[in-house]
């Protein structure tokens, strides 16, 4: 029994997510894109994954740059999530963020709950994505609840009574 791609993005609907911004840096270029692809891989060393389209972007930016960092988007940044998930202006996605940077010189997100800034290890093939696997060199930590993501909308984390 075969899966075709509708099926398989409702499947992968039901899996519930935070919500990140990746962003890249290669020399004088930055660029970013919404990501919910992310996961923690090792503790020692820390390591973390981005999957990443190879038609992207920021794809090719992390691939030149060999640096990403993963902030984790708070309650209340949906905009900026969808700002950073469209392709109408594209290449203006920045503008008004007043960025910092940590180690690595990818931009962090201001407001993020948290921003992961990491350098590749490890980039895999994986269909039409790629795997980075990043190694953890500083994190930025913000203040908040985290935003997420469930059967295409955003949701906000609630307590089971
Ligand atoms: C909630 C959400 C999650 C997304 N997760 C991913 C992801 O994990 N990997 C990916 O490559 N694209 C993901 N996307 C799509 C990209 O954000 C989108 O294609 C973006 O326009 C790519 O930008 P770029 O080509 O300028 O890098 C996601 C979009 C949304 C709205």
């Amino acid at each position: 029994m075969s899966v075709d791609a509708e099926q398989f993005k409702a499947a992968m609907s039901r899996w519930a997510t935070g919500v990140t911004i990746v962003t890249a840096r290669a020399g004088d270029e930055i660029h970013g894109m919404t990501v919910s692809d992310f996961c923690g891989v090792s503790l020692e060393p820390p390591l973390v994954a981005v999957c990443a389209d190879k038609s992207s972007n920021t794809h090719r930016v992390i691939q030149e740059g060999r640096v990403f960092a993963a902030n984790v988007l708070a309650a209340g940044q949906e905009a900026l999530s969808n700002r950073f998930a469209s392709k109408k202006d594209e290449f203006r996605r920045f503008e008004g963020l007043r960025c910092g940077t940590a180690v690595t010189g990818a931009p962090l997100i201001p407001g993020a709950l948290e921003s992961l800034d990491c350098r590749v290890v490890a980039a895999h093939d994986a269909g039409d994505h790629v795997i980075y696997v990043g190694r953890v060199e500083a994190v930025v930590r913000g203040e908040g609840a985290p935003l997420l993501h469930y059967s295409g909308a955003y949701h906000a984390l609630a307590p089971v009574e």
